[in-house]
């Protein structure tokens, strides 16, 4: 495989995650304690990194890391906890930050997941949604863009681990 087309540039996605951050800003400006960013690793580390820069309320930051995607460009379907929250969410607002929704299933297992700590508000906030690919239906409160059922990388999404780094999403193509 290899990096194909452009999909969305760097100014583009920049742009979106100013806009995603000016309103996730408003939402919660009266909150009374940090609003925690909740990022899934490693694919949105990116999105969660550009958006707290840009967001203007107190952020606390806590990462949970999921397995579901093997080296290829399949999903297996089968989502299993690598990393746990480390921070108490209970009676917290916490905003889940994901790269990408395909299929839904990591995302619908996270929301359950986080759930049951009972915190006092859990939204999620995703860059990019494949509606196509929708098994599960997940809530999305602040999404970036509505994309193909391509397979896609660059911002924080790779192919086996590879592309991550890059500032823009392409489209990764058969050699
Ligand atoms: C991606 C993405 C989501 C998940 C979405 O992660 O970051 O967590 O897949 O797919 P789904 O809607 O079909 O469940 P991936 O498993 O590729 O891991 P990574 O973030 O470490 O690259």
């Amino acid at each position: 495989m290899k990096l194909g087309r452009e999909l969305l540039s760097a100014q583009a996605i920049q742009q979106r995650v100013r806009e995603l951050a000016e309103q996730v800003s408003k939402d919660y400006a009266r909150i009374a304690r940090p609003l925690i960013l909740l990022s899934v690793l490693k694919g949105s580390v990116c999105f969660a990194t550009d958006l707290s820069r840009y967001v203007t309320v107190p952020v606390n930051f806590d990462y949970v890391a999921v397995s579901s995607y093997g080296s290829g460009t399949e999903s297996s379907g089968v989502v299993q906890l690598l990393k746990d929250l480390t921070m108490e969410v209970t009676g917290r607002d916490v905003l889940m930050v994901e790269d990408i929704i395909d299929t839904g299933l990591t995302t619908s297992f996270l929301f359950e997941h986080v759930q049951r700590h009972r915190p006092s508000s859990l939204k999620l906030c995703v860059l990019l949604n494949k509606e196509e690919r929708r098994v599960k239906p997940v809530p999305i409160s602040y999404k970036g863009f509505d994309i193909p059922n391509h397979f896609v990388v660059g911002y924080g999404l790779d192919y086996d681990e590879l592309y991550r780094n890059l500032s823009a999403v392409h489209v990764l193509e058969p050699d």
